[in-house]
């Protein structure tokens, strides 16, 4: 690569079989990640895309549904690129294997190979699986059935043509020696190693009879062949360059900074396109990253089992931010992952809505009703050890993601900035603003605590982007930043100290709603897989259940027995956020939680003529845990607060012992 500042990144081709599933996004949401931080940190990005058109998988496809191959890859394409749009993908090309001038090249790197000799014409014989689109050695078949997919063999004998692949085997083990960060994360390298150094490698066979699979690119020295769907799909990392940019690429791109892969295709991608392209004579990737895959609730993701997780229902029900959060928020990047509704919904009310979302929430409306919605200069110290621990934090913060995003250590990034995060909240609940704010002389110290919160969620702001782009931008927004992410960033933007403009804040609605696991209130997330029938149709978008709007119970009789009293459930909560419902002087709009992983509610509770809402974050209250929901302005309350008083609220009933939220009171 000529110029240092460049930087190559690739997702795999993705086969036009079907409409595309979370697998794909995956990968594709993970190099947008990785385009977008380094982007904002001024390197020139290339980010390339696109789809795998050619091959038996497609051309079965397309005779499934009736119509040419073409015509079958054209109409698959947009699915691909109308998700894309939805996941917020900001690739630089988007490459389709039946472009004419991907063709051309795929026969050029061919024609290079024959004439050097490197491509020979032999008889195979072998068990050939049809459905995986190979040949199998007499050892590797067990009666009569595929070792991958237990589909039953046949014997085939045919003409082909083959690379001279097996010639390479040292020269690549070297290379693999020498350049540890080529094939990522490390079991994935000791894989590759250990296959290289115990079995011998062979030729590979790059060409099929047009008799047997016609849908391919035909080979230039033979007529009748067409060639085998790697060869094409491989060189995509290289043609694109060659048309798809707008300026001459291939020297100042390759060899590609990184190729993000699953693991099933690593060993095409360190194995079979490596030894290709020292076939032609040109340098290898920097990296080739293999990820794991999805599972879905315990069991793998298949078609058949039709439990195939569907990106766009996700994408409706909780948003493109969220889910993209939650891909790389749990499972470390290169391990398998389980994909469960249930995690994710627990994933985004604790980071999303309970996290960075109070938290902007909770710092605004402070500095909307303390400081005149200006962020005001930092004053003196208001705790000074956990300020030290924020700024320590803070600091060390930008290089640590930097680090992570070399090694591709997408969760450890993000568990870094819920550290922030984390640490924030529990400056805020330990100072109390709204304590300091009671008294003039405490001004300086409120001032403090206010710049700090909104100095930390600056630079949450920057290193959030490349996961969250749309919620960074509100963020820097509502803090009163004019920053434009779609340019690089100045250094300043990751320094702690830097100066920080005394903005004026634009406080906007919440960030993330949260979410409902049973259809109880709010939005609820309804079954994100693909119906086993489906076809290559967009599939209709899952519409969360309206909330309930029951009016509120009827007043309780002056007496009541014990069982009438059993029958209300009251529980002890702990209230996660609190703020003021707009055009009301007593209504607070509370989001409690009733225990670890467990339920979460929102209740408006009218106790704000006495209760300032900050005072009441981190407050263990009691609550009528099973009040049917009712409608208070418009805002649905699902329970009830105890407090004691009458027409006016004199105060909250609590329990004087530590107890765990969600306990059970009588
Ligand atoms: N066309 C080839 C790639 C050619 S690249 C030069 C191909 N296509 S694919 O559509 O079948 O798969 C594309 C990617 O999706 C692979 O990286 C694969 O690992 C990934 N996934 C398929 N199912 C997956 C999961 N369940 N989980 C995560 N990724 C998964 O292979």
């Amino acid at each position: 690569m000529s110029n240092p500042n460049s930087l190559y990144i690739t997702t795999p081709i993705y086969y036009v079989n079907d409409v595309p599933h979370i697998g794909h996004a995956y990968t594709t949401v993970a190099a947008d990640v990785l385009a977008r931080y380094w982007r904002l940190r001024g390197r020139d990005v290339f980010f390339l895309t696109g789809l795998d058109e050619h091959g038996q998988k497609v051309q079965q496809a397309a005779v499934k549904a009736g119509i040419d191959a073409q015509a079958h890859c054209d109409r698959l394409a947009p699915q691909f690129q109308e998700l894309w749009k939805r996941l917020n993908i900001s690739h630089d090309a988007f490459i389709r294997t039946t472009d004419a001038p991907h063709k051309s090249a795929v026969q050029r790197y061919l024609q290079e190979l024959f004439n050097a000799g490197l491509i020979y014409k032999a008889d195979y014989t072998g068990w050939y699986c049809t459905f995986d689109e190979r040949f199998w050695t007499e050892k590797d078949v067990t009666a009569g059935l595929c070792p991958d997919c237990k589909r039953p063999v046949e014997q085939l004998s045919e003409h082909n043509y083959f690379f001279k692949m097996g010639q390479y085997q040292e020269r690549l083990l070297d290379h693999i020696k020498q350049h540890p960060d080529f094939i990522r994360p490390e079991s994935r390298r000791n894989e590759v190693l250990g296959f290289l150094t115990t079995q011998t490698l062979g030729d590979l066979s790059i060409s099929r009879p047009k008799s047997r699979l016609s849908w391919g690119i035909e080979l230039p020295f033979d007529k009748d062949c067409v060639t085998y769907v790697w060869f094409d799909a491989l060189v995509n990392y290289v043609s694109a360059l060659e048309y798809l940019s707008k300026k001459p690429a291939f020297d100042e791109f390759w060899p590609a900074s990184v190729h993000l892969v699953g693991k099933d295709i690593l060993t095409t991608h360190a194995v079979y396109w490596s030894t290709m392209l020292m076939a032609l004579n040109l340098p290898l990737p920097k990296m080739i990253f293999a990820h794991g895959w999805w599972t879905v609730n315990g069991e793998k993701m298949s078609k058949s089992r039709g439990n195939v997780v569907d990106p766009h229902k996700i994408i409706e029900t909780i948003g493109t931010d969220a889910f993209r959060h939650f891909l790389f928020r749990e499972v470390p990047f290169g391990q398998d992952g389980d994909f469960s509704q249930t995690t994710m919904v627990t994933i985004l009310n604790s980071d999303l809505a309970n996290g960075i979302g109070n938290l902007l929430s909770r710092t605004l409306t402070m500095i909307e009703r303390f400081a005149n919605s200006t962020i005001p200069a930092a004053g003196p110290p208001a705790l000074p050890e956990l300020e030290a621990k924020i700024a320590a934090a803070a600091t060390s913060l930008p290089g640590k993601i930097e680090h992570g995003f070399r090694s591709l250590a997408f969760r450890e990034n993000l568990q870094a900035i819920w550290e922030l995060i984390g640490l924030c909240d529990e400056y805020i609940d330990k100072a109390a603003p709204w304590k300091l704010a009671k008294s003039p002389d405490n001004l300086p110290q409120l001032n403090t605590v206010l710049h700090t919160a909104s100095r930390a969620l600056r630079l949450i702001s920057v290193l959030l982007y490349p996961y969250m782009p749309h919620t960074a931008g509100q963020l820097a927004q509502q803090l009163g930043l004019s920053w434009d992410f779609s340019k690089p960033l100045p250094q300043t933007a990751y320094e702690w100290g830097a100066p920080f403009p005394q903005a004026k804040i634009c406080k906007g609605p919440g960030l993330f709603p949260r979410i409902e696991t049973q259809p109880q209130g709010a939005k609820t997330v309804s079954d994100a897989t693909i119906p086993p029938q489906s076809t290559a149709a967009i599939p209709t978008p899952a519409i969360p259940a309206p909330p309930p709007t029951t009016a509120a119970a009827p007043a309780a009789p002056a007496q009541i027995t014990i069982d009438d009293f059993m029958k209300i459930q009251l529980k002890t909560a702990k209230v996660i956020s609190a703020e003021r419902v707009p055009k009301s002087e007593k209504l607070l709009k509370l989001q409690v939680s009733l225990g670890e992983g467990g339920e979460q509610r929102q209740i408006v509770a009218g106790i704000g003529k006495k209760y300032e809402p900050e005072a009441l974050i981190g407050k263990m209250i009691i609550i009528v845990a099973n009040l049917k929901p009712a409608k208070l302005m418009g805002i649905e309350s699902q329970g009830m607060v105890l407090a004691a008083g009458d027409s006016e609220v004199r105060g909250l009933a609590t329990i004087l012992e530590d107890v765990d939220p969600g306990t059970k009171v009588k």
